[in-house]
């Protein structure tokens, strides 16, 4: 990944506000997701499928939640993040995506997101964050953010994605 971390003040992280995505923010989501420059084109795929599932999702069944960080309603979003509830665990909580827009860089945005994913995990009676990545992928400034976040390896399969370009895991405890 190209390092992108920004000069803090371009934009203010601190004044975003942070809230879970309803339907209307749809439009605004898939535009930040097409944004992300290092997001492959089955990623972005990916990301918009768990996005539309999170908005479809019949009320008490939330196994996708987003977040989105934004100055106004007006204006393009700032970050996202999806998260929710790993199947067949009982307080285990996957990260499965977080971004903030390029031009929001270096902020604050990510780690407000993540503060904000972290709170609502934990009120929720979950007590880690798993995320699942690859090697080439967390190379630098992604493996920076998510340490700087609180998460350590907690395993790792070599050669899983391609020949040199591992499988890891990384965990986040968020429990009180
Ligand atoms: C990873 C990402 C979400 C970080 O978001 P961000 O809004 O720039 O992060 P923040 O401004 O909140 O930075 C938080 C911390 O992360 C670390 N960090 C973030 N980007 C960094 C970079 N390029 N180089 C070094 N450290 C970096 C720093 O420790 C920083 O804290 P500090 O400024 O107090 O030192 C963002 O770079 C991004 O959207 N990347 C593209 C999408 C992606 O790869 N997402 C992860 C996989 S889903």
């Amino acid at each position: 990944m190209r390092d992108l971390h920004a000069p803090r003040g371009a934009v203010a992280g601190a004044a975003a506000t942070i809230r879970p995505a309803t339907a209307a923010d749809q439009p605004r989501l898939a535009a930040l997701v097409r944004s992300i420059e290092n997001f492959t084109p089955a990623e972005v795929a990916c990301a918009l499928e768990l996005i539309a599932a999170a908005a479809g999702s019949p009320p008490g069944c939330d196994d996708y939640r987003v977040l989105i960080a934004e100055r106004s309603p007006a204006e393009p979003l700032l970050g996202y993040a999806c998260y929710g509830p790993t199947p067949m665990t009982r307080s285990t909580f996957d990260l499965y995506w977080i971004a903030s827009s390029p031009a929001a860089r270096g902020t604050g945005i990510g780690l407000r997101l993540h503060e904000a994913v972290v709170a609502a995990v934990r009120a929720a009676g979950g007590r880690r964050l798993r995320v699942e990545t690859s090697t080439q992928e967390s190379y630098g400034a992604t493996l920076r953010f998510y340490e700087r976040c609180g998460y350590r390896e907690a395993g790792r399969i070599a050669d899983f994605y391609a020949d040199g370009d591992d499988l890891l895991t990384l965990v986040c405890p968020v429990g009180p």
